[in-house]
């Protein structure tokens, strides 16, 4: 368990799947949550109060930078800081795999208005706060994907590895203000989203079985599974890491 005793920690795309799981496990860890989605998030404040922490729910739209500003704000309003944000929101749910040649071009400039641009503004709107209290940490959501070179995701992929990317660049800009930016890849992950990504149950099944073989831990990788390292990288713990990538997938890339 981590300590993150009197941390506040914001969390896009924290109204369902692997956003919630971080919410509720920051929150028992000791931190006060603000949960960003354009989903509603009363059921995570709720588990948030349950786990015994501190959660506020504020709609947030990550493309668009008044909104951003506004989650920035309200974090310090309610909690009278910002230690940690955590960049999870990204359109995945929803997106089938497909060809690179049949993706629609609507969809390519969604996936990276939200995943890419959606990251920076998040990036932006709590940047003063964190430069006015002399430090912060941040954790980008990026995905095995990009160091696998997953097939029939073009768009997404790409958009995981320009996040990757923006960790580093973002690292050494902030970290003359005490700023940690790392990022965490996780490996295929079984949420509502993860197991919408094709119709046809069969791919589903041949692509959970072949993501087990793939790991050297040989089981299926839930929410629960990335935490660990979550808390980790925004507790005191990891004040001397930046500009890393954590690959939590049970084994199945050695980088
Ligand atoms: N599930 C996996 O297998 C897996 C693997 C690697 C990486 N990831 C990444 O982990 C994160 C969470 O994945 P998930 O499986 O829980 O998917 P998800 O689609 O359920 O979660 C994404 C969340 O982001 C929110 N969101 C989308 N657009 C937004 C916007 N414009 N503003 C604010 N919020 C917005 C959604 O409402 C949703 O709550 C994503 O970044 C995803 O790319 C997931």
């Amino acid at each position: 368990m981590a300590n993150l005793e009197n941390k506040v920690v914001i969390v896009t795309g924290g109204a369902r799947g692997i956003g919630q799981a971080f919410c509720e496990k920051l929150a028992k860890d000791g931190a006060a949550i603000l949960c960003a989605d354009v989903l509603d998030g009363a059921e995570t404040v709720d588990l948030v109060t349950k786990a015994g922490g501190r959660g506020l729910y504020v709609k947030t739209d990550i493309t668009d930078v008044a909104s951003t500003k506004n989650m920035a704000a309200e974090a310090v309003k309610a909690y009278g800081r910002i230690d940690g944000l955590v960049n999870n929101a990204a359109v995945y749910a929803g997106l089938k795999m497909c060809p690179f040649t049949d993706i629609n071009e609507a969809e390519w400039d969604k996936v990276y208005n939200v995943n890419v641009k959606g990251n920076w503004q998040c990036c932006k709107a709590v940047f003063p706060y964190m430069k006015e209290a002399g430090g912060g940490s941040i954790i980008n959501i990026s995905s095995t994907s990009i160091l696998q070179g997953v097939p029939l995701l073009f768009h997404y992929v790409g958009s995981k590895g320009a996040v990757w990317a923006m960790t580093r660049t973002l690292a050494n800009e902030a970290g003359v203000y005490n700023i940690r930016v790392n990022s965490i890849t996780p490996g295929y992950t079984l949420t509502d989203a993860s197991m919408q990504l094709s119709d046809n149950p069969e791919d589903f099944n041949k692509n959970y079985e072949r993501n087990i073989n793939d790991r050297a831990l040989k089981r299926g990788m839930m929410p629960a599974d990335l935490v660990g390292a979550a808390a980790f990288l925004l507790s005191d713990e990891s004040s001397f890491i930046t500009g890393q990538n954590l690959n939590v997938d049970g084994g199945s890339v050695h980088y």
